[in-house]
This record gives structure tokens, C-alpha cells and sequence, in this order.
């Protein structure tokens, strides 16, 4: 493998970037300076450091973004704000995908991969990922829908959602945690018993949590932490 497409495909750095950084010395290659960002080499036997700092090779690039308001999760939806145009260049070309979808009016974790398999995984209602998000609604939640919404409620469409658990920290507000995703879910919930949700933000996705050092529109890669946790299944 190239030494740029090494750095590019982890999302490190970006080709021009690798070539800029090897030609000034930063990036070595079992401990020695190399200029060159076409040579080969094996990520498996080799040592790749950058500035010093050894780089573990990573086939896929995993996001973690706090995903602002007013953005959508797609690729391509004319007229609307996406959240890739938030991520730097160097993504542009890693056919880079969200791992479910946040509506426009909710904000908090998304991540964004290009590990499809991973993914789906994540997303298969086989495997019960735990999605927690924190709501606050226009109306009081009362016992008695509170209980209703937890044991499943039935949307417009005819659809029973799965069981669910609702805490309330407040008469309006509180967290919900699903192990489904079905196209606003939680909203189409809360109508269900006439109410509204006012605002929604997701705060974790199995075992990921929302950083609280991301600003609305902040992204970093997840640590290998992380990553271990996306992709395990138990
Ligand atoms: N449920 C919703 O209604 N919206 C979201 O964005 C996520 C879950």
C-alpha cells in the first residue's frame, strides 16, 4: 500500500497533505524520515509514525460528530445544510455514511463511517443497540402514557413500537432510550398520546455517548475505545 493511500484511507491526512508533511519530514517509516508519500508499505510490518505519534492502520474512518440543528443526514438533499458539508475536505472522497438518521430538528451524537457491515450491525433490530436521546415535549407527560409508550404505542401508520424505557426528570422533560429506529420514532410517539416533542437530542448510541467537548457541529474520530465499542455485539 502507498504511504498516502495509508494516511488518506484512516482519515488522517489528506494525499496533498501527506505529501506535504512527508516533504517536511514529519512522517517516518520504521523509524526513518520518509519524503517520498508513493513508496509501499506494509501496515501490517511496518511502523508508521506522524509527528512523532505511531499511527495504528485503520481500513475504515469512524466519526463521532455532535450534529447542530437544521443539518440533514444525507448525502445529497438539494436546498438543505448536510452534515458532511461540516467535515473537512480530506473526507470528501471516503464515501462516508451516517449510521442511522437524526432528523433535521434533533441534535446530538451521530457517527459517521464508511464501515458498511459495521453499520448494519449496529442498526439490525437483531442486535438491540440502545439509543438514548433527551426530549422535552410541549404538554405534561402523565403516568398513565408514560407507562402506555413504555410497553409500545401504536404510530398513525399502524406500526407497534417495541418496548421502551422513559424516565421524566421533569413533567416535560426527560430520556427515552430505544433499541429501533423507525423514521421519527420518538415524535410520532409522543403524538400517539396527543403530545409534542419540543426538542430532541440523541446522547448516546450503544455504548458511545455523546462528548460533551463537541460543540454543535464539532466532530473528531473516535478513539480505538470506541471503535471497539461500535463494532462489538455484546
Ligand atoms: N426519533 C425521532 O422522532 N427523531 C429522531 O431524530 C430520532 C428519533
Amino acid at each position: 500500500m502507498r504511504l498516502d493511500k495509508f494516511f488518506t484511507s484512516s482519515g488522517i491526512l489528506s494525499r496533498s497533505q501527506c505529501a506535504k508533511e512527508a516533504k517536511a519530514g514529519l512522517i517516518t517509516v520504521d523509524g526513518e524520515i520518509v519524503r517520498d508519500p508513493s513508496v509501499n508499505i506494509d501496515p501490517v510490518k511496518n511502523t508508521i509514525a506522524y509527528k512523532g505519534e505511531i499511527i495504528g492502520y485503520s481500513e475504515f474512518v469512524y466519526i463521532v460528530m455532535n450534529k447542530p440543528l437544521g443539518f440533514v443526514c444525507s448525502n445529497d438533499e438539494p436546498g438543505e445544510k448536510l452534515v458532511f458539508d461540516l467535515l473537512d475536505r480530506k473526507y470528501g472522497r471516503l464515501d462516508l455514511f451516517t449510521v442511522g438518521r437524526l432528523d433535521k430538528a434533533t441534535d446530538g451524537l451521530i457517527i459517521i463511517t464508511n464501515d458498511g457491515k459495521t453499520a448494519h450491525a449496529a442498526l439490525s433490530p437483531k442486535h438491540h443497540v440502545e439509543k438514548v436521546y433527551e426530549y422535552s415535549l410541549a404538554v405534561p407527560l402523565s403516568e398513565e402514557d408514560r407507562i402506555s409508550l413504555e410497553k409500545g404505542a401504536v404510530l398513525k401508520d399502524g406500526y407497534e413500537t417495541k418496548p421502551c424505557v422513559i424516565e421524566k426528570t421533569s413533567p416535560t422533560e426527560g430520556r427515552i432510550t430505544l433499541s429501533e429506529g423507525k423514521y421519527h420514532q420518538i415524535r410520532r410517539m409522543f403524538a400517539s398520546v396527543s403530545n409534542r416533542v419540543v426538542s430532541l437530542r440523541r446522547v448516546s448510541f450503544g455504548k458511545i455517548t455523546l462528548d460533551p467537548s463537541l460543540l454543535p457541529g464539532q466532530y473528531r474520530l473516535m478513539t480505538d475505545e470506541e471503535i471497539n465499542n461500535f463494532k462489538s455485539r455484546d
